[in-house]
């Protein structure tokens, strides 16, 4: 079945999930029946395309690995000038799913939400790795969702491609959940990985997690816990009923801890790492981001370098731990591809 989608964010996270769409389009049609045709991809760099007889995306690829802009794609399209406002685009292009792509603004959730919600009101599905619009209102935009018959997904949004909100949707459906606990930040596990088993500083780690590229835009998102914040609010509000904001999360950072802690700790076979949590307690939620000492033994303390981790204290299977790539330009674009093949599961038992 053929899909049509609009991609709002072109960066690492819509390359990727192009990339995907170019190598593995035989696998998804034949396996999935599932027929991606991008009808319209906008970003606030590298401008704008429409397309309503679907894009070629091997020249999509070049066009944008050559550094030109989307306005410069040879092949059959609309006129972009009539689409200088994304809002618009979403408004007027015809499509079955909008992927949102966009930075995160973690303070007001924008222009994401107003994307999302335009996208819902105009019949799309709409698939998201934004962690802005998912930690502040996620009850409102699926509720937008229900109301007009689409699907909100977030699978992106915390640990990228790696499964979990499809796992307690699927795997662990017909469970309660008590408690998730886990590593959520792939840039200061890495910091304090590389702290331990490198002997490195704290800024030499740092320097090196933003030259890979797991840091923020601002490492202080990253370092000061507010990433992992956003990510435990969305666990909490999406997967344990919670009604939580941001600002209602203890948190406490990594900046202050320095590499003789990590060796002190090491000695009395303890790991620091950077805890995030979330606890139901009859109706009450409570959750938290700090730094703690876990024993050997946890598994959570066997989690090195940028990877991420959650277990999930259940009432049925007890403790399930997943392990699995926090970031990544593959890995989000394939977290973007599983919501998608979700919505086209259910399409098809309608
Ligand atoms: N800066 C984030 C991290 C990227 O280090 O985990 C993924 O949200």
């Amino acid at each position: 079945m053929e899909y049509r989608i609009i991609l709002i964010g072109c960066g690492t996270v819509g390359q990727g999930l192009l990339e995907i769409f170019d190598r593995k389009a035989e696998q998804l049609r034949d396996q999935h029946d599932f027929e991606p045709k991008v009808v319209a991809i906008t970003d606030k760099l590298k401008g704008s395309v429409v397309a309503p007889d679907g894009l070629n995306i091997k020249k999509v690829l070049s066009l944008l690995k050559e550094g030109k802009k989307l306005n410069d794609y040879d092949g059959p399209r609309l006129k972009v000038e009539d689409f200088l406002d994304p809002l618009d685009l979403i408004e007027q292009v015809e499509a079955d799913i909008m992927a949102e792509m966009t930075y995160t603004d973690i303070k007001t959730g924008e222009p994401a939400t107003s994307y999302i919600k335009k996208a819902l009101r105009t019949g799309k599905h709409v698939v998201t790795s934004n962690k802005g619009p998912a930690a502040l209102h996620y009850h409102e935009l699926k509720e937008l969702a229900n109301l007009n018959q689409r699907q909100f997904r977030i699978e992106g949004t915390v640990m990228s491609g790696t499964p979990v909100f499809h796992l307690v949707e699927n795997g662990l459906a017909g469970n309660d959940i008590r408690e998730i606990r886990g590593i959520l930040n792939g840039t200061t596990n890495f910091i304090l990985s590389k702290m331990e088993t490198d002997g490195m500083e704290y800024d030499e780690a740092l320097k090196l997690a933003q030259e890979l590229g797991y840091a923020e835009a601002d490492p202080t998102a990253d370092v000061e816990g507010f990433d992992a914040v956003a990510k435990v609010v969305i666990l909490a509000n999406a997967l344990m009923g919670g009604k939580i904001k941001p600002d209602e999360v203890k948190r406490q950072g990594i900046s202050a801890l320095r590499k003789k802690d990590i060796l002190e700790a090491k000695a009395a076979g303890l790991r620091y790492k950077l805890i995030a949590k979330v606890k139901k307690d009859g109706s009450r939620i409570e959750a938290s981001v700090s730094p703690e000492k876990l024993p050997f033994s946890d598994p959570l303390a066997g989690v090195m370098g940028a990877q991420n981790a959650l277990t999930f204290d259940t009432d049925l299977m007890g403790k399930v731990t997943i392990q699995g790539a926090g970031a990544g330009r593959i890995e989000t674009g394939f977290s973007i591809l599983s919501d998608m093949l979700a919505i086209s599961r259910g399409e098809k038992k309608k």
